[in-house]
């Protein structure tokens, strides 16, 4: 067992069972009021338990946006939280998905005319944000409780599988104009196994447009890495310990948002130097400003298992099922080794972007990916070799660098012809 795997189920302990230790209390409240000075509305004043304060609904209407939220419940009982900035009557529908332990308000906390959600309502889309199961907007269960190991028995197969048909049926039945996927990391697996199993729903779809698409993982340079070849072990002891849930936006990181990140000297070893540990080191496109914003919804948690089925993408040069151990697999999938997905079957118009900072979702991995994918628009790299994982959703050139490419190619794909590829 490896330290950093000992240390990273100690983070989580502490962080995700024990939330009441760090209950802030009368100074958090201190604190709170003297942040709510700056004009945002990230105080904690809500009820305990609620894990984050962060509302996209209300961060849309601040930024002012019409803003909808929408609740749709999946096949196997999961009811998401989707968010939306309604256009006009003839708006052509755009879907943004987060990554791995981000959230809806990942695609908001930039802006106005730096965010990816407001630049596509400026230039007439219909705009909808959706939220992973797990995720600090998509709690709910018909049935199940967070509180109930069964309820975090997904991973980012189920995303695609469930999660994904769901909304896009929902979604679908509002705007039934030809849709267009814009995810960032994760929802390049998500998206792709939706394409993948659900054809039907994959016919909707005019493009995907992949950020920085995570779904060969072997390239990883993140000090992650060397937590991965012990992923069993990993999910071992968070279950031993009772531990499903993996970093969910506990208090402590709303503590640290308000008191840590603002101004204090340890903004770079506990705000900034998490995010670059993960996506890349980048200080000349971090704006130290977002990061009280940042870090009260990042990270939103999601499954142990999820991260697990990451950690074991790390391992193996291949885009897989999760592998449960030969036994298990054999009585789920009638194989000794989880079955690879197929992208020769992703039947829909894909261009993705990476770029060379990233130590998250390197270019080779990207590449990897791209090069399976039957039907490609385009494969970019962001001209700033300096960017990394994150500065797809928070640079402050990122409306220049990427945004503006992902505008032309919406252009290019003449949404308001209604005609589909197929
Ligand atoms: C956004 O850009 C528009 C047009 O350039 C400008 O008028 C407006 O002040 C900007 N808003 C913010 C919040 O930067
Ligand atoms: C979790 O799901 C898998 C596959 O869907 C199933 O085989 C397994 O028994 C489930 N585990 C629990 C604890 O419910
Ligand atoms: C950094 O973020 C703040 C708060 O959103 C914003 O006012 C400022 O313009 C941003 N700086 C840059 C360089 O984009």
């Amino acid at each position: 067992m490896s330290l950093a795997a000992v240390l990273l189920v100690l983070i989580q302990y502490l962080l995700g069972t024990s939330e009441s230790l760090f209950t802030p209390g009368l100074a958090a409240r201190t604190f709170a009021s003297s942040f709510q000075g700056n004009g945002y509305n990230f105080v904690a004043t809500k009820a305990p338990g609620a894990y984050s304060n962060v509302s996209p609904a209300k961060m849309i209407l601040r930024d002012g946006y019409p803003s909808e939220t929408h609740s749709v419940t999946t096949e196997d009982g999961y009811i998401l939280t989707v968010f939306r900035i309604p256009g006009s009557v003839h708006s052509p529908p755009v879907f943004l998905q987060h990554g791995l332990l981000e959230s809806s308000a990942d695609w908001l906390i930039s802006g106005k005319n730096k965010s990816l959600a407001y630049i596509l309502s400026d230039n007439g889309y219909d705009v909808w944000i959706g939220n992973a199961r797990g995720n600090t907007f998509s709690r709910k269960h018909r049935y199940l409780s967070p509180n109930d190991p069964r309820y975090w028995n997904f991973t980012w197969s189920e995303l695609g599988k469930y999660d994904h048909p769901a909304v896009f049926t929902h979604i679908s039945k509002i705007n039934g104009q030809p849709l267009v996927y814009i995810g960032h990391s994760m929802a390049g697996s998500t998206f792709s196994v939706m394409a993948i199993e659900r054809p039907d729903i994959a016919r909707k779809f005019k493009a995907f447009i992949g950020l920085a698409p995570a779904t060969y993982e072997y390239h990883v340079r993140a000090p992650l890495r060397y937590l991965a070849p012990f992923w069993r072990q990993f999910q071992q002891m968070c279950y031993k310990l009772g531990i499903y849930e993996f970093l969910p936006h506990a208090k402590i990181f709303n503590v640290l948002a308000k008191h840590i990140c603002q101004q204090s000297q340890l903004q770079e070893a506990l705000c900034t130097n998490p995010l670059f540990l993960i996506g890349g080191p980048n200080p000349t496109q971090l704006n130290t400003t977002l990061l009280p914003h940042i870090w009260s919804s990042f990270p939103a948690g999601t499954s142990v298992k999820l991260f697990t089925h990451w950690l074991q993408q790390m391992v193996v040069n291949e885009f897989s099922k999760f592998d449960y151990g030969p036994a298990k697999n054999q009585e789920v999938y009638g194989t000794a080794r989880p079955p690879k997905y197929d992208l020769s079957k992703v039947q829909v118009p894909s261009a993705v972007f990476w770029s060379k900072n990233d130590w998250l979702v390197p270019g080779e991995d990207v590449r990897h990916f791209y090069e399976q994918l039957p039907l490609k628009m385009g494969i970019y790299k962001v001209q700033d070799s300096t960017y990394n994982h994150f500065d797809f959703l928070w640079a402050p050139s990122a409306p220049e660098m990427v945004y503006s490419k992902i505008l032309a190619l919406l252009d290019r794909l003449d949404l308001r012809n209604n005609q589909l590829y197929y």
